[in-house]
């Protein structure tokens, strides 16, 4: 992935350092009936020209299948149709999409969209842009550890070899080279992460902001970055 250019640098908002920035962002927008009838700003805009890497956005929960038939519907037709009118901009960007989670009980349609946005954009360097959908936390924790299992069995590693460093081989997060985000941004009010990523958020920044997703905007995700870049992390060490 690029760094920032020299412009974008220069335009950056007042009082935040381009040093500082995340490399990866996570996004929780909530009430995705709402962001669809006032579509505002999208995520991957607002933080386009701010030097963020990767971007993953939680669009739809393995939990959400529970939902009535009809919202289900809603939501994944939403999803396809954003897809679509979004590919050509997100191409011209620069933004290479990456669909991550259980995709075995999405529409033919849908997944014909998704082959075709990850196929176009696959070698595009400026921002990557994760769509988790049919995902959460749990499932992707098991798929991992189906998959270590099945390579134990077929005498690939031995049980001792298993490390942290496999387990995130395994999650479909592999799919970036900064599969950790630095920010969580939930939306709406909600203070709970609602089985999204859970290993990779393992030492995450979280930022809960009332306002819902369509008032957030580009103020908001401003406001949440100067206070990302005011935290001291640790990462378990002590403060230097
Ligand atoms: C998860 O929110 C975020 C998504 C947009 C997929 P949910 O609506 O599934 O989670 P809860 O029920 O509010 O915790
Ligand atoms: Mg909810």
């Amino acid at each position: 992935m690029a760094p920032f250019t020299a412009a974008e640098e220069e335009n950056l908002p007042e009082g935040l350092q381009p040093e500082l920035m995340p490399k990866h962002v996570a996004v929780i927008m909530d009430r995705n009936g709402r962001w669809a009838k006032n579509k505002g700003l999208q995520p991957w805009d607002a933080l386009r020209q701010m030097g963020i890497q990767v971007l993953t956005v939680f669009a739809f929960s393995t939990d959400n299948w529970i939902r009535p038939k009809i919202e289900i519907d809603f939501l994944l037709n939403l999803f396809e149709r954003t897809l679509k009118s979004e590919l050509e901009t997100l191409a011209k960007n620069n933004v290479r999409i990456s669909i991550i989670g259980d995709s075995s009980k999405l529409p033919k349609s849908l997944l014909k969209v998704i082959n075709e946005v990850e196929e176009v954009t696959k070698n595009n360097t400026r921002l990557q842009l994760i769509v988790a959908v049919g995902y959460s936390g749990k499932y992707d924790v098991l798929q991992a550890c189906r998959g270590i299992a099945q390579r134990v069995k077929d005498g690939e590693i031995e049980v001792e070899e298993i490390d942290e460093r496999l387990i995130e081989q395994e999650l479909e997060t592999n799919c970036t080279e900064f599969p950790y985000p630095d920010l969580l941004i939930r939306t709406s009010g909600e203070l709970r992460v609602s089985n999204f990523l859970l290993w990779q958020l393992a030492y995450t920044e979280l930022f809960f902001a009332q306002e819902l997703w369509p008032d957030f905007g580009r103020s908001g995700f401003i406001e949440a970055l100067m206070s990302f870049q005011q935290r001291q992390r640790r990462f378990g060490g002590r403060k230097s």
